[in-house]
């Protein structure tokens, strides 16, 4: 047993060391604004979570964005546990903002992942409500200047890219901006890993076309340059969470910088994503670390990636369980022009890791 001083003082140390932390994602707590609340009037803008104080003022000075960030937050969460439903870190932990566990706040591969993420999908979500005319200081992008194929033509509403870019970094950055707040190692790494999300977002611009003509005929083509769902940005960002790069911070000429850690002496490459602490296997519970262990969670029998029960559960083996499930069946058509099921219920088996 410890004595109450030693728990006190520890408390307080671990308390200096997580001050020194920069946490730039507090603001992902806005996805738990409530919905009733419509941010329109300067006041509200203390009111909402996880804001830093350069954050207030960009909510007070651009209130119409407010509604598109609170949207944007909802994405990030969203998109980052569906994206890691089949690994055992699952994001979980995502929904404890704005204080994070250790998974996110100690500048691991996983805190770069959301990072770049939450980078994208502000810019992501700014750019689409030009678009959409939920914004009054934005519209649609640039019509490009180069002239598309015989039979297309440019037309439509385009993606502000632009407009979500520059909106996007002054308010996901402005933590990392601040003086006073964390280490700069950290700061470097989360501003360096926001800027990959959005270089990702920036290759995500498409040429989208919608087909005229007699009878969709397809003759002519009217065509815009809209961005990739958030979920195709995400698969791609998780290419680069599997392959990140280990980087320490090290002085490189007059300053300190992040270099790879391992002995190939290069600069970090702007399309990578780097972290400083390397993470637990997140096969069992360590509060310490932030993992949550993979206990109970679903596994795939069959499958041979990531999912399934042999590298889900560690090799602890799972248990089986089953469930029913409810589907159309035998449908019929009927002349002239509906369509008539069944209702069958069928029973899979499922297995949860010990
Ligand atoms: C803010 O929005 C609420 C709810 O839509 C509305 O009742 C209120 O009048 C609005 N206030 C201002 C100043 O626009
Ligand atoms: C992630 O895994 C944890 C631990 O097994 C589980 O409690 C949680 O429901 C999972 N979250 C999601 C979004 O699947
Ligand atoms: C399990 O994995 C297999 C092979 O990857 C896949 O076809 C199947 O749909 C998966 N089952 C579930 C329940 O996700
Ligand atoms: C799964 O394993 C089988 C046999 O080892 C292999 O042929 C197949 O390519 C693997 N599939 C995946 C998705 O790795």
């Amino acid at each position: 047993m410890r004595s109450a001083p030693q728990r006190l003082s520890q408390l307080l140390l671990s308390l200096m060391l997580l001050s020194q932390l920069c946490s730039g994602i507090k603001w992902l707590a806005l996805s738990r604004t409530p919905t009733f609340l419509h941010v329109n009037q300067t006041q509200h803008c203390k009111r909402l979570e996880g804001l830093v104080s350069s954050q207030v003022q960009l909510c007070r000075s651009n209130l119409e964005l407010m509604h598109t960030i609170i949207q944007a937050a909802r994405e990030v969460k969203k998109t980052c546990q569906k994206t890691f439903a089949d690994m055992r870190w699952n994001c979980s932990s995502i929904e404890n903002g704005p204080n994070y566990l250790p998974d996110l706040e100690r500048g691991t591969r996983e805190s770069a992942f959301v990072y770049a993420l939450s980078a994208a999908a502000i810019s992501h979500t700014i750019a689409r409500a030009c678009t959409t005319g939920d914004l009054r200081l934005c519209s649609c992008g640039p019509i490009p200047g180069d002239i598309p194929e015989p039979g297309y033509r440019w037309g439509g509403c385009g993606d502000n890219l632009h407009y979500g870019l520059v909106m996007g970094s002054k308010f996901s950055d402005a933590p990392m901006k601040m003086k006073k707040s964390g280490s700069h190692a950290n700061k470097l790494m989360h501003l360096h890993n926001s800027e990959v999300g959005r270089q990702v977002l920036q290759n995500a611009m498409e040429m989208k076309c919608k087909c005229h003509g007699v009878s969709g005929s397809c003759s002519i083509r009217t065509c815009w340059r809209g961005l990739q769902d958030l979920k195709d940005i995400a698969m791609d960002l998780k290419t680069k969470y599997l392959s990140a790069t280990k980087v320490v911070h090290r002085p490189m000429g007059t300053r300190k910088q992040l270099v790879p850690k391992d002995i190939d002496i290069r600069p970090v490459r702007e399309n990578e994503l780097v972290y400083l602490q390397s993470s637990p296997d997140f096969c069992s519970r360590n509060d310490k670390l932030g993992s949550v262990g993979t206990q109970d969670r679903q596994c795939n029998k069959t499958s041979n990636g990531s999912d399934s029960c042999d590298l889900m559960c560690c090799g602890r083996g799972y248990n089986p369980y089953t469930e029913k499930l409810v589907e159309r069946c035998h449908c019929k058509y009927h002349w002239c022009c509906y369509v008539t099921c069944k209702k069958c219920e069928r029973t899979v088996e499922r297995y949860v890791c010990k």
